[in-house]
């Protein structure tokens, strides 16, 4: 599997204000502004990593990842009729399905998409590592996921299902919520230090994890969430793990805590009431792609 999660696309009240929290604060770079949207990138070799366009209320347009043209083939086979074709009008370019997960969750495959050139820089996210989705069912959204994507679940918590498109452990997962949203958008950054020095950064501006810095249990990854100044909630992350295919399925009961520990460190609190918020913030837009 060489699918590669690279972007999301969110409708924001104020795309301007985000854009300078997520350049300014954040660590990330600006791409460039096509169409009143302004696209923000890495230090990878995607053209952007978030897209925010001006809208009236908050939403996610599409979470895209790219693929070969095989594998895009793979999808149109496996989503039917749950797959739209799209021409994308974003940097990078590309033509592929927008897939309408079943509970209206957009995810978008893209081939033949150009790629940028790496941009130094310490302190820039390489890329995202994962957005995660509320579901209202969980187990469907995943199964769904396994057979309109060809993704593969890795590992079940009471929480979540964790659905991987690659070797790394997670690229999306999908949290038992009862309700269809955004959970959250994680940042790959260079290395434990480039998390650490982002929190700082973070302190900085009087701001606070909401969760972390901890490593997490499913994918072993360091993580920092914060509940960021234009809604979402966004996560330092890094080192996930990376898994084989025969990578064993973990249920709930392997992935317990010992008393008043939710990671391994135990460094931190956890502001739920913050993240709950902050997590229903976000519903998936009705597609709206430029159809191909
Ligand atoms: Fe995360």
């Amino acid at each position: 599997m060489t699918v590669r999660l690279r972007s999301i696309e969110l409708i924001v009240e104020d795309s301007a204000a985000a854009a300078d929290f997520l350049t300014g604060t954040w660590g990330m770079a600006e791409a460039e502004v096509r169409g009143g949207t302004h696209y923000l990138r890495g230090s990878g070799r995607h053209p952007y990593l978030v897209a925010l366009e001006q809208g009236d209320a908050p939403a996610v347009r599409s979470v895209t990842f790219t693929c070969s043209a095989e594998e895009l083939d793979g999808i149109r086979a496996r989503a039917g009729s749950a797959a739209i074709p799209v021409r994308a009008d974003d940097p990078g370019g590309g033509e592929g399905v927008l897939v309408a997960m079943p509970e209206g969750e957009c995810f978008r495959f893209l081939a033949n998409c150009e790629e940028a050139a790496p941009l130094e820089g310490r302190d820039l996210p390489v890329q995202l590592t994962h957005v995660v989705v509320n579901s209202c069912d969980a187990e469907a959204t995943a199964d769904a996921a396994e057979r309109l994507l060809g993704f593969r679940v890795s590992d079940r918590t009471k929480g979540m299902v964790f659905v991987r498109c690659n070797d790394s452990h997670h690229s999306t997962a999908f949290a038992r919520a009862g309700f269809t949203s955004l959970n959250h958008i994680a940042f790959e950054m260079q290395d434990i230090d480039a998390v650490m020095r982002g929190i700082g950064r973070l302190r900085d501006q009087g701001m606070a994890p909401a969760w972390g810095p901890g490593r997490h249990g499913p994918g072993a990854n360091v993580f920092a969430y914060f509940v960021a100044p234009f809604g979402p909630v966004v996560e330092f992350s890094t080192a996930v793990e990376k898994v084989a295919d025969d990578y064993k399925v973990g249920a709930p009961e392997d992935w317990t805590w010992p008393e008043n520990r939710i990671d391994q460190w135990g460094l931190s609190n956890k502001d739920n009431e913050a993240l709950r918020a902050a997590e229903e913030r976000f519903r998936f837009a009705a597609p709206a792609q430029q159809p191909a």
